[in-house]
């Protein structure tokens, strides 16, 4: 499988701090990874830093994608080709109407539109993007956007969290849908890095290996099960 992401030795730096200390992280083709990690450790960082956000700076080290040195490329080069981001906390966006982002993000945008209706977001097309939208809105609403969009390397960060019990069910198939919709005879084509601190969001997709982020380094990888195990038993070890 080629490599879909490259990050090597990357360090970043946000409001004059060092966040990310030296990442190195591949991700194949068709390749799904999980992100685990203590709270402020440098998850978001990490994924807005691949994403291109401008607060981010990149100090040392790079980030290639499907070959391209993407290092530093801004955020809409980053989406066209084919990056996309599920943020934690994605701003309001005042006077864009979310209908109006879902079709100037697609050609195919009127037929997601209609499709609204299984993310239950067919009331939220007229509105202001995120505008007095509910946690759990906000999240059945980013999804409705990486589905116009079709990204091939889907960045999540924390896509179950403050969702109840009756719509993590509606986020993990669509979350499932966007990682596996180009699956052809068990070859997947999408890449994704899910950032999860429960991991619920594992018993939606076939995740093939997971990372431990601390202090702005990942210190450990392997088997997804294995590692949220670990957690759960042992914590994340020494306090932050
Ligand atoms: N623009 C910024 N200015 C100053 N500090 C920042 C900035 N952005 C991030 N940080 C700091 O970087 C650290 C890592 O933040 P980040 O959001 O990446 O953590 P995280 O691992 O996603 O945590 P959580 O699990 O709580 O979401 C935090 O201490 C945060 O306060
Ligand atoms: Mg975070």
């Amino acid at each position: 499988m080629t490599d879909m992401l490259k990050i090597a030795d990357l360090h970043v730096e946000a409001g004059g701090r060092e966040i990310l200390k030296g990442v190195d992280l591949t991700i194949k083709e068709g390749e799904t990874a999980v992100l685990f990690g203590p709270n402020g450790s440098g998850k978001s960082t990490l994924l807005a830093s691949i994403m291109g956000y401008s607060t981010m700076t990149v100090t040392q080290g790079t980030i290639t994608f499907m070959g391209t040195d993407i290092t530093e490329l801004p955020v809409d080069e980053r989406a066209k080709l084919g990056i996309g981001m599920m943020m934690q906390r994605p701003p309001n966006i005042f006077g864009v109407k979310l209908g109006d982002l879902i079709k100037a993000s697609s050609d195919n945008g009127e037929a997601v539109i209609q499709e609204a209706q299984d993310f239950k977001m067919q009331n939220f097309i007229d509105r202001e993007i995120n505008v007095g939208f509910s946690g759990g809105e906000i999240k059945r609403s980013e999804l409705l956007q990486l589905t116009a969009q079709r990204p091939e390397f889907i960045l999540l960060d924390e896509p179950e969290s403050g969702v109840d019990l009756e719509n993590i069910d509606l986020i993990g198939q669509k979350v499932h849908d966007l990682l596996f919709r180009e699956a052809e005879n068990g070859k997947r084509h999408v890449s994704s890095l899910v950032i999860t601190h429960t991991g619920q969001i594992m018993d939606y997709i076939d995740a093939d290996c997971g990372y431990v982020m601390k202090k702005g380094h990942i210190v450990k990888s392997g088997r997804p099960d294995g590692i949220l195990k670990d957690i759960r038993e042992n914590g994340y070890g020494e306090e932050e």
